[in-house]
């Protein structure tokens, strides 16, 4: 299976905090807030990632990422000419895709939870086992302003619905989806909805017609964040800080689970950390290097 990140986009809604920056450079707490989407893909031993990115700020995610092989990983990057919608980066990536399975993640969406990456890894092994799509619902206050899933106590999906005004459910459909090969033809086929974006929502329809699409819901153990309102931005930031200092465990630590998946060993994750040693990060990081132990524990998200 091969991932791709959406951190292209116009962030209208940060605005004008994202007047001259991308959003996926601020930071939730204390990384960027792209650290969070590409460490969930990392935690899912997932090494072939796309980086889908506007033209503009190709550079700056080269800077930041580079070609990914400090942390063992094969990192891409796709310019998206304009913010088409959320279903135009299967398109895109169709020539680094090739026959692959698909890991579709937005590069704005933060989750923490206790066995998250298991669930995430069961239906990463059912789609590459068994094809077909999944999603994943979470249940919110104001799931309209997002895609909404409808689905009976089996958990058949009945009905997805794009910010729909009256919502017939709670569950929120959040920012990652697992595909099999077939989303790149169906991406190819979608018209662009009445705002003129290529609509995910459309991709998922197509799965369900076809009586493919499943879903999985992330319980109360679950925290999900779109960090891209002001609000939710500066909770999501909130949340990791509270979590971090009364853990004393980072999440979304892009280094250490780099070197707990065994893709960098003690050394290179020291020199990582090297010119970060002033900041609790590095600190953090030549901790873990030197008493992998007592860190050892955390799954890192
Ligand atoms: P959105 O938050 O739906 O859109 P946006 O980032 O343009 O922000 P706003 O609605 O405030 O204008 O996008 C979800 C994620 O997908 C986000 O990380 C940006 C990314 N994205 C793309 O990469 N390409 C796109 O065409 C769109 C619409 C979003």
């Amino acid at each position: 299976m091969k991932a791709i990140i959406l951190a292209g986009g116009s962030g209208t809604r940060l605005y004008p905090v994202t007047g001259a920056i991308n959003k996926h450079f601020l930071p939730i707490y204390n990384k960027p807030m792209i650290y969070y989407p590409l460490s969930l893909v990392m935690l899912l031993s997932i090494k072939d990632i796309l980086f889908i990115v506007n033209p503009e700020d190709l550079k700056n995610f080269q800077k930041l990422f580079k070609d990914g092989s400090h942390l063992g990983v094969n990192i891409k990057y796709k310019m998206q000419e304009e913010p088409r919608g959320l279903a135009e980066g299967l398109i895109l990536a169709e020539d680094f895709i090739g026959n692959d399975n698909i890991c579709y993640m937005l590069g704005d969406n933060i989750f923490f939870g206790h066995d998250l990456v298991k669930i995430m890894e069961e239906a990463k092994n059912d789609i590459e086992q068994n094809g077909g799509a999944y999603v994943f619902g979470y249940s919110i206050k104001d799931p309209e302003r997002f895609g909404v899933v409808e689905f009976d106590e089996k958990g058949n999906v009945l009905s997805l619905e794009e910010k729909p005004k009256k919502t017939k459910s709670h569950y929120a459909i959040v920012g990652m989806y697992f595909y099999d090969n077939e989303a790149i033809k169906i991406a190819k086929n979608v018209k662009p909805s009445e705002r003129g974006e290529l609509e995910i929502t459309s991709v998922n329809e197509e799965y369900l017609k076809k009586g493919k699409l499943k879903v999985k819901l992330l319980g109360r153990g679950f925290a999900w964040f779109d960090a891209g309102t002001h609000d939710s931005f500066l909770e999501a930031g909130e949340f990791v800080a509270t979590v971090e200092n009364k853990t004393g465990l980072m999440i979304g630590c892009i280094e250490e689970i780099a070197y707990k998946n065994g893709w960098i060993d003690k050394k290179q994750l020291l020199k990582l950390a090297q010119p970060l040693k002033k900041t609790e990060y590095g600190k953090y990081l030549i901790e873990l290097a030197e008493n992998s132990l007592v860190l050892g524990a955390s799954n890192a998200i």
